[in-house]
């Protein structure tokens, strides 16, 4: 591993003095792909493809290699794949396929030679996190400066070319599509830019499609027909780039997001006879606000309390919404509750959701001091949202202690009261007395 990273940076390095000392355009770079091919399964009765991956570079510059791969070496007077992939080598997936065109035969101009083979391929570029993918269309050329004696078999299918384990293929980059917004998170009300550009090695018609697609429903949203350089389509609320759409702008612009908003988007760039789509997800991310009620609750032994948790306004559906009770300090390990209620999903008018939890309590002198803590997972947020509630609880005994002295002092009062009142009555009775 380290052997192959160390060949690969001299590998990097050496092209770099040659580069230099050339003045060559192309700078040196190898990329460690896969070819990726669809097979049909001969001899099965269904028609199950099966995919078949093999090891392939893919060599820029003055670079060379020693590996049991299917070099692609990219010639000079091709486009330049990095323009759009600006990331370290090793985060992006680098995937080969062939391109077969279906049988329509749009001539792609070439420098010098004018007898070429239609063979066809595709090299997609991927950042993992997302950051961009590119597609890049390339031709299968002659090998430049070779003294080989033209083969009889000029023209070939792509679909007939056998391609074996480390067979040097010649090829010119053509043909690009590019975003670097394959996949947005976004919150609601926002602006987005859908990122989608272009870029031919000649001057040609193109045409410009964009699509909508989501859970099964389909609507065009824009048509763009680049030879009489008219929009043929636009949906409502759909703006692009149209100064910069010649070009090789061809991003979306989706004002004030919504719900109703979140789907797969479809870039197509049409350069007969070479298709190249993008697909941008867009999803919506709202993070659910968590309140409780009460917030610190003081109660007697005996008492019924009710304790709420609300989560509100989030998107997409999927929320878990959890009460733990805990005592005392961090050594105590938490208890989930058992006994929750759950109102169902209120949706708000905006799309996103509300949803209620909340359970009930008689309070026992245990629950002094415990805290309950409700706990909200949600997609849109990488933590769980907590929220406290404080518990106190005093004793019954205590109270009614002190209710039972109260009635008693009340009592001997209301005794003594009635006595001094009966001794006084008692008084005056003796001193009506005269006789
Ligand atoms: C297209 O133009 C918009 C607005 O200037 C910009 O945000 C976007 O990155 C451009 N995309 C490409 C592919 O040039
Ligand atoms: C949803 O919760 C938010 C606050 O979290 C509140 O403002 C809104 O009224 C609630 N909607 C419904 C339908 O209950």
């Amino acid at each position: 591993m380290y052997l192959e990273m160390f060949l690969l940076y001299f590998c990097i390095f050496a092209a770099g003095i040659v580069q230099a000392q050339n003045g060559r355009r192309i700078p040196g770079r190898k990329l460690d792909c896969v070819f990726v091919e669809q097979k049909q399964n001969e001899g099965a009765d269904m028609f199950v493809p099966t995919t078949i991956k093999r090891k392939a570079n893919l060599l820029f510059g003055d670079i060379i290699t020693n590996e049991e791969a299917i070099i692609f070496k990219v010639q000079e007077s091709s486009l330049d794949i990095f323009q759009y992939a600006d990331e370290k080598l090793d985060t992006v997936g680098c995937e080969i396929s062939r391109y077969s065109t279906h049988g329509i035969h749009v001539p792609w101009p070439h420098q010098g030679k004018e007898t070429i083979e239609d063979v066809w391929f595709t090299v997609t570029l991927k950042h993992s996190p997302s950051r961009f993918t590119v597609t890049s269309f390339m031709r299968k050329i002659e090998e430049p400066d070779s003294q080989k004696v033209e083969k009889s078999e000029a023209k070939t299918d792509d679909e007939d070319l056998v391609i074996a384990d480390t067979d040097t293929l010649f090829v010119q980059v053509v043909y690009i599509v590019h975003t670097r917004t394959p996949l947005i998170r976004t919150k609601l009300k926002q602006d987005l830019v859908l990122d989608c550009g272009y870029k031919i090695d000649h001057s040609t018609d193109f045409n410009i499609d964009w699509r909508y697609q989501h859970k099964g429903n389909k609507k065009k949203l824009f048509a763009y027909n680049g030879r009489h350089q008219r929009v043929e389509y636009i949906e409502k609320g759909v703006e692009l780039f149209m100064d910069q759409i010649k070009q090789g702008n061809a991003s979306l612009l989706l004002r004030n997001i919504g719900v109703k908003d979140e789907g797969s988007y479809l870039c197509s760039v049409y350069v007969p006879p070479l298709f190249g789509t993008h697909t941008i997800e867009v999803e919506i991310m709202e993070s659910p606000i968590v309140s409780v009620y009460p917030d610190s609750v003081s109660l007697i032994e005996g008492d019924e309390q009710k304790l709420v948790c609300d989560a509100g306004r989030y998107y997409p559906l999927d929320v878990e919404v959890k009460w733990l009770r805990q005592k005392g300090e961090r050594h105590m390990l938490p208890v989930y509750m058992t006994n929750v209620i759950f109102s169902p999903h209120k949706q708000n008018m905006d799309g996103t959701y509300n949803v209620t939890s909340f359970f009930r309590f008689t309070a026992s002198l245990r629950d002094n001091g415990v805290t309950y803590t409700c706990r909200v997972e949600h997609a849109s947020v990488d933590k769980p949202i907590k929220r406290y509630i404080q518990v106190s609880v005093e004793a019954q005994s205590r109270t009614l202690q002190f209710f039972l002295l109260t009635v008693v002092i009340i009592f001997i009062c209301a005794v003594v009261i009635m006595l001094l009142i009966y001794l006084k009555k008692v008084a005056e009775k003796n001193k009506k007395k005269p006789y």
